[in-house]
């Protein structure tokens, strides 16, 4: 199945590496928090709704560009346009997405550091090193660069090797130990006091608040960023697998476990935090909402895992790894964007343009390091609040208004031979025309 370009050798391997660029910090981290922040189970069902029902078809949209065009976003989306101005759109529209996950990267990168230094804490304290344990945990520059170079080296070596034995590979290893992991954390929290408590706050959802405006912004721009949509990776993804495959179900299946891992990443982190509270841990900010935001990852659990005694050792533990590796299989899916980019179309050898654009994009990590204060929340925004819905809307503009139509159902029928009878086929194109677009657009800019 592989072509000489690279693909994944399997369906399974496909749904592994789509769902691990889907799941990653945004569904363990900031699902909940956004939940949290955001009125509980009320986000949630939002969050489903706008999961399914905007985020999917868009997802499928650059899955089917890439399918079609077998390389890389810029050059699929420029073998679907007719003429010179369609092929300029198209470029802008592919660059841009290249652009906009080179920016998620330098931000996730620092984060995804931290994560490590966090997970390698519970271990120096546990050697009793402890200027080493409080050097991991407290804020520092240095500390910083480290981690997030070191992330940035083992993100490099994973795209180094391509896509069957990177991508595909490292994906099917990391992804079930994730799951586990959460599973078993989920678990053991469950035993603690306080824990059902935070269920019953995760589960009743205060329907008043389903059609408030800023719910609706956050719980959109959090299914996009979940699904990576945007930034041309999707679009890559797509390209690397086999015509003979249901491109539908095959994307109907990574939103399904996108959306059930950030669901049960809420069932551990909000019950935690009553758990914490039961501790005595204060979890409420002085304006009666649940804390959320980075002092939840980097305040509450922790003194949640330091209160358990010897067992939170382990748990700490458990809890940072499962979010590096989240944070790992997200990250090579952004590396391979550009990294596709240059390969195909400046001829750059893929060991050499990934050392190269990851060197760069850890300079850009630097950059913002070293400025945190202005550049940290500039760079998440342009990109994930205005970039990628930006460019997820042209995308679907894209398909619906330049991709002909004949085309798209051709792509569609691929490996799906009973395609005409489904929903999807009589829905999904006019939807993806009209709907998707306009209801992004409406979104946009009522967050503006
Ligand atoms: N989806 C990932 C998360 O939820 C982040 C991610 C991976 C991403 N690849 C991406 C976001 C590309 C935007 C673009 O953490």
């Amino acid at each position: 199945m592989s072509t000489a370009r690279g693909g994944f050798s399997s369906r399974m391997g496909f749904i592994l590496a789509a769902a691990g660029s889907a799941v990653g910090l945004g569904n363990i981290w900031g699902f909940p928090t956004q939940t949290a922040s955001n009125g509980g189970a009320a986000f949630v069902l939002v969050y489903l709704v706008l999961a399914f029902c905007l985020a999917y078809p868009a997802f499928m949209a650059e899955l089917l560009i890439g399918r079609y065009g077998q390389a890389n976003a810029v050059t699929s989306m420029e073998k679907i346009s007719r003429s010179l101005w369609q092929k300029r759109f198209a470029f802008v529209v592919g660059f841009g997405g290249i652009v906009c996950v080179v920016l998620i990267l330098s931000f996730y990168g620092i984060l995804a550091g931290k994560m490590m230094s966090y997970a390698i804490e519970p271990v120096t304290s546990l050697l009793g090193l402890n200027d080493a344990s409080s050097w991991l945990i407290s804020q520092s520059v240095v500390r910083n660069l480290i981690f997030t170079a070191l992330f940035m080296v083992l993100t490099i070596a994973i795209i180094r090797r391509g896509v069957e034995d990177g991508i595909e590979k490292w994906s099917k290893r990391l992804m079930p130990m994730l799951i586990g992991l959460l599973i078993l954390l989920i678990i053991y929290v469950f035993t603690l006091e306080g824990a059902k408590e935070g269920f019953a706050a995760y589960l009743n959802p205060d329907i008043s608040r389903v059609f408030e405006p800023d719910l609706l912004i956050s719980a959109l721009g959090q299914a996009f960023f979940s699904l990576s949509l945007g930034t041309s990776v999707m679009v890559i993804y797509g390209s690397y697998i086999s015509k003979s495959e249901n491109l539908v179900t095959l994307g109907a299946q990574v939103t399904l476990i996108d959306v059930s891992i950030a669901f049960l990443a809420g069932l551990l982190i909000i019950p935690s935090m009553y758990v914490a509270q039961a501790q005595g841990v204060a979890i409420f900010s002085d304006d009666g909402s649940l804390i959320s935001g980075p002092n939840l990852v980097f305040d509450v659990l922790p003194t949640l895992f330091t209160g358990m005694g010897a067992i939170g050792l382990f748990v700490a533990f458990g809890f940072f790894v499962l979010m590096s590796i989240a944070a790992l299989t997200s990250s090579i899916s952004m590396l391979e964007g550009p990294v596709s980019f240059v390969v195909e179309r400046h001829n750059v050898e893929r060991k050499k343009a990934t050392t190269f654009i990851g060197f760069g994009i850890f300079i850009l990590s630097a950059l913002i390091i070293l400025n945190f204060d202005v550049l940290f929340g500039l760079v998440i925004s342009l990109s994930t609040v205005y970039g990628q819905p930006l460019i997820a809307m042209l995308c679907c503009v894209f398909v619906g208004w330049i991709w002909q139509r004949s085309g798209v159902l051709e792509e569609i029928k691929q490996g799906n031979d009973s395609a005409e009878h489904s929903l999807f086929w009589k829905v999904w194109p006019w939807y993806t025309k009209f709907v998707c677009p306009s209801a992004i657009a409406i979104v946009f800019f009522h967050s503006l």
